[in-house]
């Protein structure tokens, strides 16, 4: 990982239970060439003992202002120059929560305030604390300030729960580092909107209609155009994901939600991508209270829902480059030309949906490319690597009609 050579990262603990994962993670950092430096808040301690991480980094591990092992009186400032990156991992609810109001009441606290360096963190807490507006309003103020959220990842946590707030796991956030260092900023003055997962259609308080889109094609879309420094919004229907590293990620319920966030940006950006798999009909009356099992038959109106991609594509003034997609299990080729045309799309990306091993659900895919002049297969291949095709593809059409 050549992102990570020779660099200077402060690793700053705050108290949770992932903390035992940090070990692993400044050894994985040291491996791979980096300076790491660990700062621990009070509690932190409580769950990882200071010595192993100082065995480990091979530096003293520092916790407070006034301490005899820190090289300058005033660590917080030396140690935000010496600084490449901060990451923070993992980052509690009250540790967001302070970094947010721009606490300095203890040391890491005051680094992050004192550095020039980019601030990454890596929340990690319950889930239900995760969810809380309190955390997610805190979570929206440090991204709006630049601070790079890696995470959190969804699955079992300490406390029985399931959900998202699990610590992203220490390789992973090693790869985020190692991503972050070698970034290319060749697409940097593109602003790409992306559409990824299923949409849920209400019937009811807790039931709804959808498909087995997982949002992996999108996702790894939005990752391949952010990796060469797009600036990419990734608006998703309900998925299980982790949002890609420097994306923007709007997550939205229903057709008509990811309809009126498509909207609401759609004349800032450059190119649109379609991916997401937008259910074509959504219960006329949904039930505000749950249906009862009350009668044999229980017949269901559907109403169309508005189509978002054409609606894009038919767009006069501010339109971008629109690009679909097609899921087609027969005549592939030519209902993706036809809805291609009749969407009003610059280029469409079809795929077979009639093999179990690519398209929904799946780690693989492959496409058929059709625009007007041309086109051209992308054979079946890991989603993350077909996506970095998909975009060089897209960015060398679109450079040809602007
Ligand atoms: O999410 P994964 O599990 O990784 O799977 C990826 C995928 C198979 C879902 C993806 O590659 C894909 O094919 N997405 C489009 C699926 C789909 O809905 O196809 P469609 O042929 O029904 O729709 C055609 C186009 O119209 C798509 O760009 C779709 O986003 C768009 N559409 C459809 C209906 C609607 N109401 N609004 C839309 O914008």
């Amino acid at each position: 990982m050549a992102g990570l050579i020779d660099k200077h990262i402060i690793l700053g603990i705050s108290g949770g239970i992932a903390a035992y994962k940090t070990i692993d993670l400044v050894r994985y950092l040291k491996e791979q060439g980096s300076d790491v430096k660990v700062i621990m808040t009070k509690s932190a301690k409580k769950f990882v003992a200071p010595l192993s991480l100082q065995t480990i980094s091979r530096h003293p591990v520092l916790d407070n202002f006034l301490s005899t092992q820190t090289e300058s009186s005033m660590p917080h400032i030396a140690l935000g120059k010496w600084a490449d990156l901060v990451l923070i991992a993992p980052a509690t609810a009250n540790l967001l929560a302070r970094l947010a109001v721009g606490l300095a009441n203890d040391l890491l606290c005051s680094l992050c305030l004192a550095t020039t360096a980019p601030i990454a963190v890596a929340p990690a807490m319950n889930q239900q604390m995760y969810k809380a507006i309190a955390t997610q309003t805190n979570l929206n103020t440090l991204r709006d300030r630049g601070v790079l959220i890696w995470g959190p990842d969804y699955g079992h946590q300490a406390c029985d729960d399931i959900g998202y707030g699990r610590m992203i796991d220490p390789k992973v956030l090693v790869e985020y580092i190692n991503h972050y260092f070698s970034h290319d900023d060749s697409l940097n003055h593109l602003n790409i909107m992306i559409t990824a997962g299923p949409t849920h259609e209400a019937l009811d308080p807790i039931r709804f209609f959808t498909n087995y889109s997982s949002g992996k094609m999108g996702f790894a879309i939005a990752q391949a155009a952010a990796d060469k420094g797009a600036k990419v919004t990734l608006i998703t229907g309900p998925v299980h994901l982790s949002t890609p590293i420097r994306v923007r990620r709007i997550d939205v319920i229903s057709a008509l939600d990811m309809k009126s966030a498509v909207m609401q940006e759609i004349k800032n950006q450059h190119i649109f991508i379609g991916c997401a798999a937008v259910s074509d009909y959504r219960i006329y009356h949904s039930s505000l209270e749950k249906i009862k099992k009350d009668k044999d038959i229980l017949k269901l109106v559907m109403v169309k829902n508005p189509d978002i991609v054409s609606e894009v594509g038919s767009l006069i003034e501010k339109r971008p480059y629109v690009v679909g997609f097609a899921a087609e299990s027969k005549n592939i080729q030519q209902h993706a030309k036809d809805k291609r045309i009749s969407k009003h799309l610059d280029l469409i990306c079809a795929n077979d949906i009639s093999y179990l091993n690519q398209g929904f659900n799946s780690d693989n895919n492959s496409l058929y490319l059709f625009w007007n002049k041309g086109s051209v297969i992308l054979p079946l291949r890991k989603k993350r690597v077909l996506a970095q095709q998909l975009i060089r593809e897209i960015i060398n059409l679109y450079n040809e009609n602007n």
